[in-house]
């Protein structure tokens, strides 16, 4: 059943401008390390999504779109500790630059999974950019390449982030009330 949250109810964690600045300062830090190179950017779908076509714009570099699906967390805010690819890449990554774009890495469940896949495809090189990070629930040793912002154990949406599909749409990130999380 839908949540009877309503946008007031949401904390403002992150707003729109430090988001953006911090975005900035990660498509330097990618212009720089992959000088001269192509990249592949590889948004895990649908979270991804704002981050991507942001990031993709920070990104001077000659780069190609894709994006990949995979079954985490339902209608709920808890993992259900399975994985399942949904979508593949579209485009072989072989001897490809991949990075792998994601909204937020909490238990590491999801990644390690993608990780293990894309690698499988022999890419040339396979990077990952998160801009949230939960490391407090950590479940898989994952070692994002790039990270945004390093968070609290708290639930967060906005910004391509859902509870239950809800407020992806939000320009700024938010933490759900405590008690709306634990449902
Ligand atoms: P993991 O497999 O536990 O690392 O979870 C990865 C996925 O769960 C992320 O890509 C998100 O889509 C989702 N997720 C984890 N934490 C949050 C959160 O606080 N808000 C919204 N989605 C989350
Ligand atoms: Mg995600």
């Amino acid at each position: 059943m839908a949540p009877s949250i309503t946008i007031r109810d949401l904390e403002l964690f992150l707003p729109r401008e430090q988001i953006h600045r911090r975005i900035d300062q990660i498509g330097t830090a990618i212009n720089r390390d992959f000088q001269g190179q192509s990249l592949l950017l590889l948004g895990v779908l649908k979270g991804a999504a704002m981050f991507l076509s942001d990031l993709a714009r920070a990104i001077t570099l000659d780069s190609t779109f894709d994006f990949v699906s995979v079954s985490s967390y339902g209608a709920s805010s808890r993992s259900s500790g399975t994985v399942r690819l949904v979508k593949d890449a579209d485009q072989p990554l072989e001897n490809r630059i991949v990075i792998l774009v994601e909204d937020i890495v909490d238990t590491g469940v999801t990644l390690r999974y993608l990780k293990n896949h894309l690698l499988a495809q022999r890419p040339a090189a396979l990077k990952i950019v998160t801009l949230l990070d939960k490391p407090s629930r950590r479940l898989q040793a994952i070692e994002p390449d790039y990270i945004g912002f390093t968070v609290p154990n708290r639930f967060v949406v906005g910004y391509g982030m859902d509870l239950a599909e809800r407020f992806r749409n939000l320009p700024d990130i938010y933490f759900v009330p405590p008690n709306i999380q634990e449902e």
